[in-house]
């Protein structure tokens, strides 16, 4: 079956990306994580040092940077003028940045355009914030991922601590915290479970009991699918 698509949603930490990875190479699906094409464009402001307040220089640099997204042995690598920036995009700054841009109208509908672009014709998981509600709206399967604040925070600060990224623990919780609200009260796409997704709190699993639980019901549904085609 191709074009089967499987939409990941929740806060920031709750392991979307990492258990999306996982489940999609065991089903032999792309990952598709769309929080990385708003960390680049966040990214192209820092480095290009566009001015936050003037959305004209936003707009300007939109229509003028170059994205491109490639899969290599599942993993995705985001290019921006053809540059490889994927190690780039992961800091502190770059994360609250792209929290801050994805209120954008015309952020979203360049993203959101882009997104299923890439998706098509494609067996994909794809994890982020509005998959369920916006991109694919009629996704096989929704699930929104989520953990309390405390362990989501614990883990991004491990994960920071890891690849060496300077910071605490106090700091990481604090602009988590920041970031739901930011993502969750906007008026565009907010971020929220769809009213016909699963929804899964991973608070106290370990990775793998979380990627056990998803790849289950993922595996199930596909069974299902190809049910019914018969
Ligand atoms: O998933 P992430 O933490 O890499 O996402 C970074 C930011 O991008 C997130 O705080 C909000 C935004 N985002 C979004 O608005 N919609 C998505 N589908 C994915 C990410």
């Amino acid at each position: 079956m191709v074009g089967t698509k499987i939409a990941i949603d929740g806060p920031s930490g709750a392991g979307k990306s990492t258990i999306s990875e996982i489940v999609a190479h065991k089903i032999g699906f792309t990952h598709i994580d769309t929080g990385a094409t708003y960390r680049v464009i966040a990214y192209a402001i820092s480095r290009f040092n566009v001015n936050l307040k003037n959305e004209k220089e936003i707009r300007f640099l939109l229509d003028s940077i170059n994205i491109d997204i490639k899969f290599l042995e599942g993993k995705q690598f985001i290019y921006l003028n053809c540059e490889d920036v994927t190690d780039e995009l992961r800091s502190p700054k770059i994360s609250s940045l792209s929290s801050y841009i994805s209120k954008f109208p015309f952020v979203r509908k360049k993203l959101t355009h882009m997104q299923r672009k890439i998706a098509e014709d494609k067996n994909v998981i794809m994890d982020g914030r509005d998959i369920g509600t916006k991109v694919f709206k009629n996704a096989d399967l929704k699930i929104f991922l989520t953990a309390s604040l405390d362990e989501r925070a614990k883990r991004r600060y491990e994960e920071l601590e890891k690849k060496e990224i300077k910071t605490n623990f106090e700091y990481v919780r604090k602009s988590m915290k920041e970031r739901d609200t930011n993502d969750s009260k906007r008026s565009l796409s907010p971020l929220k479970p769809a009213t016909d997704a699963l929804i899964i709190d991973t608070t106290g699993n370990t990775l793998e009991k979380s990627v056990d639980t998803i790849l289950k019901i993922v595996r199930d549904k596909l069974s299902e699918l190809i049910n019914n085609k018969k």
